[in-house]
């Protein structure tokens, strides 16, 4: 169903883009890394025991997740099971009342120091692309590099057209979000994260708002990224992009992680009735 064609050109791509890497790297006065292979410890992000409530709503309990470095996650589950909590916790767009979050070596407190570090290195691509839509797509992916990390206007530029062109639309840079379709809009809002070079993306839903033919084109992109091992939780109900792509598919039900397999066994021998049921709904559309 998907189609790997975005791979062939992700080889010569991933090259160019060591340029891109490079300068990000050393405006942040680092070392280059490539996406997965960063120094520090073997996971990405460990949730031990996490638990959160929405006033006496519990929303997630005992969340217990360890997420590799470069390894790509789908979560499913219901609609208002936790899956969004769950990925907006990992940024502190949301907080967890108790149990412990570390991404990258940091643990999220209310240290805001701690949570700036951790922003820094996450990158968020939501549903509704949530775009500037009084600033051109050029500006919107000068933005956070110009004022965040305080990268030149012209190099910042020059990466945004890196990311552009990775995103296959360096042709719409000049325009307003209004002027693009929804599959180059949420393609804007991939290069916006990835302008600032982030060592892990989290998706939550990013082709449900599309039209089926723009689907395509954004799991493409979704497809390259992942296979330049970058490090990847996906909220998705795509199950083609999750048979293909991850490593892992959690399926969360009512505020639990109910079961979490490789897709080769998720899919074919899930264990818990309620992923059986799950499957059962999602895969008959
Ligand atoms: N800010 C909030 N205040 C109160 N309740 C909330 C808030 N955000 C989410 N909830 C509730 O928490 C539960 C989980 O919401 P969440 O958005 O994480 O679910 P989801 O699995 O992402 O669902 P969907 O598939 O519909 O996006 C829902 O019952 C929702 O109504
Ligand atoms: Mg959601």
């Amino acid at each position: 169903m998907l189609c790997r064609g975005g791979v062939i050109a992700c080889s010569t791509r991933s090259r160019r883009n060591k340029g891109v890497h490079q300068s990000m790297a050393q405006a942040r006065g680092s070392p280059m890394s490539e996406f997965g292979a960063q120094s520090g410890g073997a996971r990405a992000i460990e949730m031990v025991d996490v638990n959160k409530w929405f006033g006496e709503f519990h929303v997630l309990k005992d969340i217990n997740l360890n997420v590799a470095r470069g390894e790509r996650i789908v979560i499913c589950g219901p609609s208002g099971s936790g899956k969004s909590t769950l990925i907006r916790c990992i940024n502190r767009l949301e907080a967890h009342q108790s149990g412990r979050i570390v991404v990258d070596g940091h643990e999220l407190t209310d240290d805001l120091r701690q949570i700036d570090a951790i922003r820094s290195e996450v990158g968020m691509v939501f549903q509704s692309f949530n775009l500037f839509p009084h600033l051109s797509v050029l500006d919107n992916l000068c933005l956070a590099p110009q004022w965040v990390r305080k990268v030149p206007r012209a190099e910042a530029k020059r990466l945004a057209m890196e990311y552009l062109d990775r995103v296959r639309i360096p042709e719409q840079a000049d325009k307003f979000p209004g002027q693009l379709s929804g599959g180059q809009q949420q393609r804007v809002a991939i290069a916006r994260a990835l302008c600032m070079n982030p060592k892990i993306m989290l998706f939550d839903e990013p082709t449900s708002a599309l039209d089926p033919e723009m689907v395509k084109e954004v799991l493409d992109v979704m497809i390259e990224l992942a296979d330049q091992g970058m490090t990847m939780l996906c909220v998705t109900h795509e199950m083609g992009f999750a048979k293909a792509v991850s490593d892992r598919v959690i399926f969360m039900d009512e505020g639990e992680i109910i079961e979490a397999a490789a897709p080769s066994e998720f899919f074919t021998a899930p264990r818990s009735p309620r992923t059986k049921e799950f499957l059962a709904q999602i895969l008959a559309h």
